[in-house]
């Protein structure tokens, strides 16, 4: 049995150089939207779901992303309305948010 039932991360990299970084797309607002809306849930802790920041996770193209464990699905996302149905599906209801889906060739 797994501590956490889901662990998402989140890329929260800002480059200071120009160069284009998760941050500079809304990164931390999604970040905080999934960490209260999984609280809100009622689904924080163990047995349910951690929310962890990250650095570069090195899929920058797809900016900004974040991942879930145990499954290794990796998330693109814009606005609140994606981070509240990663949660309401993925997180909760253990569905993958298949239109949020990075493509698997999205590298740096
Ligand atoms: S800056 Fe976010 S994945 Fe690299």
């Amino acid at each position: 049995m797994n501590y956490y039932r889901h662990h998402i991360f989140f890329c929260l990299n800002k480059r200071e150089n120009g160069e284009d970084s998760c941050a500079q797309h809304a990164a931390q607002a999604g970040f905080d939207r999934c960490k209260s809306q999984v609280k809100a849930a009622g689904l924080a802790g163990p047995g349910g779901v951690r929310v962890n920041k990250a650095g570069c996770l090195d899929r920058c193209a797809g900016g900004p992303v974040a991942v879930v464990y145990p499954e290794g699905t990796w998330y693109t996302f814009v606005d609140e309305s994606d981070i509240d149905e990663i949660v309401e599906h993925h997180l909760k209801g253990g569905e993958v948010v298949e239109r949020l889906v990075l493509p698997p060739n999205v590298g740096r």
